[in-house]
Order: C-alpha cells, then structure tokens, then sequence
C-alpha cells in the first residue's frame, strides 16, 4: 500500500522511522504548503516520493491507497475529510478534530465508505502508564482525585506560536486519553483556561483544566510549554491518584525514559504498528477511531470552557457501533 504524508514537520521523521521499520507501506508523496521541509525530510531517509503541495496535486502524480495526517490540530478534520471524501485510509495524528461533531463526521464517512480511520494515542497506551492504570485499579476504588502535571519543553515550536489555546489542542488531548483510562464513570463537567506567557518564548503558554466525572471523581491538570529543561516533566507528565485508603504516583524521569533495551519499541511505534495491522486485516477496514471520540468529548468542552471561561458539561458521546 501506498501512502501520502500530509505535513512535514517535527512529528514527520517519528512517522517516517516508523513506517520505513515496519515495511509494510511505502511513502509513495510528501505533501506540505513548505516544500523545504517535506526536501529535508526526504533526504533525511533518503525517500524517493513525489512532492506536492495539495493531497489533490499528490493524487495526479502518483496513486495513493493511505493518508497519514500530520497537519496542525486546526487543519485535521478537513485534511481528515478530504482524504476519506477521496476514498482513502486515514490515520491521523491526534486529536481526532476539534469539537465531538467533526469527529462523529469522520467517524460516519470512514464507516460509509469501508475505510481505516485511525487516531494516534501514544500517551493513553503507554506500556508505564498502563501499569499505573493498572495499579489504580486494582488497588484504588473510586472516586479519586487524580492530579496531573506536564510541563514540556521544544526542540521547535513549529505550529504552536499561532495555534489558538496550543496547549489545549495538543498536549492536554494526551491527559484526555491517558485519564479516560484511570476513571471510567463518564466526565460530566469541564473547566479550562489557558493562558499565553509569550514572555517565556513565543509559543509558551500554560493551560488549567478541572474535569468532574459522574461518580464523583475529580481531575486536576496543570500543562504547559516551558523553557528550561531543568523544569520539564516527562512528555507523558506526572500522575498522582488518590483515593480512599490508596495512593499512587509515577512520575517518569524524562531523562530516562525508552533509554533502555527492555522498554521495548516507544509507546508510538506500537501505535503505528496497530494501525498498519489494522488495514492489513481481511474484510471491511475497522475504525478505531471510535474509541477515542471520549477524549474528543472532553477537547470540545475544554475548548468551548477556554472561550467562554466558565464551567461546560461534556457533550455526550453517541453510541456508534455498527
Ligand atoms: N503524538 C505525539 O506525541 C505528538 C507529538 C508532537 C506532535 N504531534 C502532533 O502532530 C501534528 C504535527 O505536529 P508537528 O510538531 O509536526 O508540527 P509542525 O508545526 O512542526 O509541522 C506541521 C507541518 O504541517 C505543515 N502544514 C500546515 N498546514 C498544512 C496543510 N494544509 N497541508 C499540508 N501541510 C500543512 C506545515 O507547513 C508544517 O511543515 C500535530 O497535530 C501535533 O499535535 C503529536
């Protein structure tokens, strides 16, 4: 199968590593509005496709089975959209899309249509994390409260310095996933400021979200981009959780992290992997896309909290099993 890279930023090389390790698709386009980009990444692995500056333009120079969206988060739904609309796979970086009824969108066309719509959630899945999700739930009953902070810094800021509430729409998404997965009750009310410290460095900005969910749990996120490395938490932050009689924490060291033979493949290329398994599977493409439409749920209400600064309840997500 062949595929279209769509955005050829900083997350391009993961991808590219990724795919050219599994084997199974060829990067068949580079496709970016910056030309010089999608050139260093092509000589960077020494990749061979054609270069374009539209999916459209792509498609009338050579075929394409995948896109493989990497755009910033304010461009993925229609990215996402137009690729489908063309009848082609799609796996996306996260989010999904921006509010819950893009991503319903997406949802109902892949499945019209018979096709792979796949959501990266590298965070949520993280083999260290899951362990802690599975120390909670063997140890812990709920409610708790979990509090979460991740405070990160960049090498480059590429799209964030002009991305509305960049914190928001591309860290605190991670927390979405990775909290859906110690709380099960459903999220029922979002709270969200996110403050700009251009004083800090351009694309430097700090974002507060509370979230109550249902059966009285609580979760407390403080993100952000920062400068000094000194300060940063691991990119898959620091995680308390408290409940009756139990407490945990695990708070990675980011120097430390992957560094190790036995951490195995990082949390990313597992996902890859998944989602390249995924459209080599007989009969009619899946669309695992569906179970992140939570964590779509929670960034539609945070987004919606920041705008209007006051509480939002979380819009409820739709049954869409087939
Ligand atoms: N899963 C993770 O851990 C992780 C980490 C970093 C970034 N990301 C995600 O990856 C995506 C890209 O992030 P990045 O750090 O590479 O950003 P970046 O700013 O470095 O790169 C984005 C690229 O997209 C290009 N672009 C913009 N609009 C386009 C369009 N309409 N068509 C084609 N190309 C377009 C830009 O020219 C740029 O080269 C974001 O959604 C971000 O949230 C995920």
């Amino acid at each position: 199968m062949k595929a279209a890279l769509i955005g050829c930023g900083a997350i391009a090389s993961r991808w590219v590593r990724s795919l050219l390790a599994d084997g199974r698709i060829e990067i068949a386009a580079l496709v970016d509005p910056d030309q010089q980009s999608a050139g260093v990444l092509s000589d960077r692995y020494e990749l061979s496709p054609a270069f374009a500056t539209t999916l459209d333009e792509a498609l009338a120079l050579t075929p394409v089975d995948i896109v493989v969206n990497l755009t910033p988060p304010d461009h993925h739904y229609r990215v996402s959209r137009e690729a489908l609309a063309h009848g082609l796979h799609v796996l996306t970086e996260k989010p999904l899309a921006l509010n819950l009824p893009d991503a319903l969108d997406l949802v109902h066309l892949a499945r019209e249509r018979g096709l792979l719509l796949a959501v990266m959630q590298n965070r949520g899945t993280d083999p260290g994390f899951l362990a802690f999700r599975d120390t909670v739930r063997v140890g812990g009953r709920p409610p708790f409260v979990v509090a979460a902070d991740s405070l990160v810094t960049l090498p480059g800021p590429g799209f964030r310095s002009s991305q509305h509430l960049p914190v928001t729409t591309d860290l605190a998404v991670h927390a979405f996933d990775q909290v859906r997965a110690l709380i099960t009750a459903p999220p029922t009310e979002v709270t969200c400021s996110e403050t700009p410290t251009g004083f800090l460095a351009p694309h430097s900005s700090i974002a507060t979200i509370t979230v109550r969910f249902a059966d009285g749990s609580l979760f407390t996120y403080r993100g952000g981009y920062i400068v000094d490395p000194l300060l940063r938490t691991d990119a898959n932050g620091d995680w308390r959780v408290e409940a009756h009689g139990f407490a945990a924490r695990w708070a990675p060291d980011p120097a430390i992290r992957h560094k190790t033979a036995e951490a195995g493949p990082p949390a990313y290329q597992r996902c890859i992997t998944a989602m390249v398994d995924a459209l080599h599977q007989p009969g009619t493409a899946p669309v695992p896309a569906v179970g992140n439409l939570g964590s779509v749920a929670l960034l539609d209400a945070a987004l919606q909290s920041a705008t209007i600064r006051r509480p939002v309840p979380v819009p409820e997500v739709p049954d869409v099993r087939p």
